[in-house]
């Protein structure tokens, strides 16, 4: 039988999908303390593969992977969207997509034209500006984005708030909040055509997962 191959973002929502696994008595496989990058399930017939937030979107659309569970931040960041099938949300590592800048400074935002912004995140930075006609300069940063406002870099930053504590711990607040993201979990498409009742299958087992925490 072939296995089917899940492709994991490493880092921010990591710990929850093991958490679920763990309830699944799936994690055995996986052992986390290794430098490994690729395990198989033999019991269930899975092989799981480690890898960055921002490539699991490659492997799924490329077909190594035939599933992926990534954050929705990275797939609507990622240029081949569209490519692949978002399936299921897993409904953790939930937190949401603000502007923010200095506290008090918010009047300059909303009166300000060829507003600097810095983020991680281009793409869904430059669409929601340009979705209400606003033209910005963007400022591509690869972390600490909070610092950019502070520095004088930029003039706001689009960036995740989850806690919203490092926002706060830099004297910054939101000026408005842009939607809410989750970890999804995603499919190529010919593999969920293909695999149909497998990846069903999968998304069953992630589901009771889901209920049995509510
Ligand atoms: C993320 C994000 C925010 C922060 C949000 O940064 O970019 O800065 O976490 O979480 P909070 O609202 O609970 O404080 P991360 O720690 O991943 O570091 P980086 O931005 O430097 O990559
Ligand atoms: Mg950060």
């Amino acid at each position: 039988m072939d296995n089917l191959t899940i492709a994991i973002a490493k880092g921010r929502i990591e710990k929850d999908i093991y958490r679920r696994l763990e309830a699944l008595n799936m994690e055995k496989w996986i052992d986390r303390d290794s430098r490994k990058l690729i395990f198989t399930d033999e019991e269930n017939h899975i092989t799981y593969i480690h890898v960055k937030p921002s490539d699991v979107v490659t492997y799924v659309e490329k077909g190594v992977a035939d599933l992926g569970i990534v954050g929705k931040d990275t797939i609507l960041e990622n240029e081949n969207e569209s490519e692949v099938y978002e399936l299921y949300d897993l409904g953790f590592g939930k937190c949401k997509f603000s502007v923010a800048g200095m506290k008090g400074k918010k009047d300059k935002y909303l009166t300000s034209e060829n507003l600097k912004v810095a983020t991680k995140y281009p793409v869904i930075a430059k669409n929601f500006f340009k979705s209400r006609g606003q033209k910005i300069d963007i400022i591509k940063l690869n972390g600490s984005v909070e610092l950019g406002p502070i520095v004088g870099l930029s003039d706001v930053i689009v960036d995740l708030v989850e806690t919203g504590n490092t926002i706060k711990a830099n004297g910054l607040e939101v000026y408005e909040d842009l939607f809410d993201i989750s970890a999804r979990i995603i499919a190529n498409r010919v593999s969920y055509k293909f695999n149909y009742d497998k990846i069903q299958k999968i998304i069953d087992l992630f589901d009771s997962t889901v209920k049995a925490s509510d």
